[in-house]
């Protein structure tokens, strides 16, 4: 299921940077605030100008907070104190005489709510000194606003003001003190391969990936067991201590416009049947269980809203059944309402998916991703608090941690960014990703304290072939590739993966702003079939799951890297779970 549909920039986005563009490092110092009083009540604004420096030019991010009533369409406009030259810049477009830059908005994100924010960032080059600007305006307006470098400025910790029933049962990180649930059914198939035991009683995540799954539809892999069965057994693995039971929700009208591996059940118009016949019940369930010792993790929808940012209409990857989506407004008003009706329920923890960073790592697709959570949380009677944070690279295969290349880096000149493989992304791995996009959510008013979990089920790339050192400085793309640990053939591929392993085990708390590395896709089940088989799931047939593909603009015409014979999307994939088990990383005992 996951994938990459971000391909819409490969390619454009090199055209349009061009080869003069610096690296660029994203996590900043920050430099400068331009501070102070708040102006009038109908025009004010505050900026934030963040940069990364490394002497002869730098990367500047330029958060821009409303302080005064909505604006629709905006310039921000300053003076350089230096010779500072913007070389590129994004989400936004620019002029630049002499020292003065103007900056107007990018259509998309011209409309800034009170009190809201956006950004944009530009690579610049610089001899001397590099100080930054002292004065800002927007709309000719002087940004002289009292300036909260968090653009959230409520200073409760507690993120929901009021229409949670008992936000006070939540903690900060559901899985911090907290067992994990183990779905027996996955750790009965892992455990009946060999060499499965060593990872059989791992939790990983129960998949509600359509109606009948709520009662339990004897399907290979949900076998009989319902979502009530489910949470009784997780109440005798608790055993009265606290335990996470993770639930993924994952059955939006028009499921997956992007691919077709995991299409779904209900039609792009079925959004009635969604809220209805899917979500009340699984809602009824779960309301029955708040006063236990679970605490419900309940991942929304995958897949689904980054594809409205990257899959419509405007973009070289856009496929007519993103842009249906799109117009219909039935992933957000679905989001909104899943959001809604589970975060009602005192103990169930919701984390929307986020893609990953070969989907929305590019400017271009970040903030604008970043924009639309906000929207579907703010959709169908949902508010921001019930969001409790948001889940990376779920069911892909994006490296967690890349060592041996990073961007800011140059190779005899050229920035890393440049190579092939990381094709001006703003980020090489999902964890520099997965705090990068926190940051930003908490700017677009998500609640500062929001946590993010990464799916490490199959992104541990080890194995024989796994690089133990940089690649050699003969080019930048020798380098990068002889470097990194994902060994994808594109960044874009995304079904059955060749080569991958078992990545991290489920952790609680591993780094800052990560609640937890979890195993959201059960390993050993398929990302879709590698040709055409019949089935009553709603599941097509997408031949980036077939080895023979040749690509197409979603993964750079790259082959497809994906394993043959590989049975339905979910279906038990026995030749994949070994491999898995064989390149896992951090190895197995
Ligand atoms: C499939 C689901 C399955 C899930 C977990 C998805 O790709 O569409 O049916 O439950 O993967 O394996």
């Amino acid at each position: 299921m996951s994938r990459i549909h971000r391909a819409a920039t490969f390619g454009s986005s090199r055209a349009r940077r061009g080869p003069a563009a610096f690296s660029a490092l994203v996590v900043g110092a920050a430099l400068a605030i331009v501070p102070s009083t708040p102006a009038s009540a109908d025009a004010g604004c505050a900026v934030d100008y963040t940069v990364n420096d490394w002497g002869s030019g730098f990367t500047a991010n330029v958060e821009i907070t409303n302080l005064g009533d909505a604006v629709n369409g905006w310039t921000l406009e300053w003076s350089f104190p230096g010779n500072q030259q913007i070389t590129n810049l994004w989400s936004g477009t620019h002029t630049q005489s002499g020292a003065n830059v103007a900056v107007s908005d990018a259509g998309y994100n011209g409309a800034i709510a009170a009190d809201g924010s956006v950004s944009f960032g530009f690579n610049a080059s610089y001899s001397g000194s590099n100080a930054a600007p002292l004065a800002f305006e927007l709309n000719g307006v002087l940004c002289d606003g009292a300036v909260d470098p968090d653009p959230d400025p409520d200073p409760d910790p507690d993120p929901d003001p009021d229409p949670d029933p008992d936000p006070s049962d939540r903690v900060d990180n559901p899985y911090v003190g907290a067992d994990v649930y183990v779905n027996p059914i996955w750790s009965a198939n892992a455990a009946a391969e060999p060499g499965g035991a060593a990872v059989a009683d791992q939790p990983t995540g129960v998949w509600l990936d359509r109606i009948g799954a709520i009662e339990g539809n004897d399907s290979p892999t949900t076998g009989s067991m319902g979502l009530r069965d489910h949470l009784d057994e997780a109440l005798e693995q608790a055993d009265g201590d606290p335990l996470v039971f993770q639930v993924v929700i994952y059955n939006l009208p028009g499921r997956d416009c992007a691919a077709l591996a995991s299409n779904g059940e209900l039609g792009p118009d079925e959004i009635d049947r969604y809220k209805n016949e899917y979500i009340d019940p699984i809602a009824d369930i779960l309301a029955d269980y708040e006063d236990t010792e679970l605490r419900v993790v309940a991942t929304i929808e995958i897949d689904s809203l980054p594809n409205l940012v990257t899959n419509v209409s405007g973009r070289p990857t856009a496929t007519p059944e993103c842009d249906v989506m799109l117009a219909n407004g039935n992933y957000v008003e679905g989001v909104g309402y899943a959001l809604a009706s589970l975060g009602a329920i005192g103990n169930v923890y919701n984390y929307v998916d986020a893609g990953h960073h070969g989907w929305i790592g590019w400017e271009d697709n970040f903030t604008a991703s970043a924009q639309i959570f906000y929207q579907a949380a703010n959709a169908a009677g949902a508010t921001p608090s019930d969001v409790h944070g948001f889940i990376a690279n779920t069911a892909n295969y994006s490296a967690l941690k890349e060592d041996h290349f990073a961007i800011g880096q140059t190779i005899g000149g050229v920035p890393v960014r440049q190579s092939s493989w990381v094709d001006w992304n703003n980020y090489v791995d999902e964890l520099g990703f997965a705090q990068g996009l926190r940051q930003e959510l908490v700017s677009q008013g998500f609640p500062s304290d929001i946590g993010m979990l990464i799916d490490t089920s199959r992104n541990g790339w080890g194995g024989p072939d796994r690089p133990t050192g940089p690649g050699p400085q003969t080019s930048v793309d020798a380098y990068v590739d002889g470097g990194r640990y994902d060994r994808r053939i594109h960044l874009g591929n995304w079904c059955n993966q060749s080569g991958a392993g078992l990545g991290e085990r489920p952790q609680a708390a591993p780094e800052p702003g990560i609640d937890a590395y979890v195993w959201m896709k059960p390993p050993g089940e398929s990302d879709g079939s590698s040709e055409l088989i019949d089935n009553d799931e709603g599941k097509g047939f997408d031949r980036m799951c077939d080895p023979t593909y040749e690509g197409n603009a979603r993964n750079g015409n790259s082959m497809s890297g994906a394993l043959p014979d590989a049975p339905v999307a979910g279906h038990w994939f026995s030749a994949q779970f070994q491999e898995l088990l064989d390149n896992a990383y951090p190895p197995l005992n």
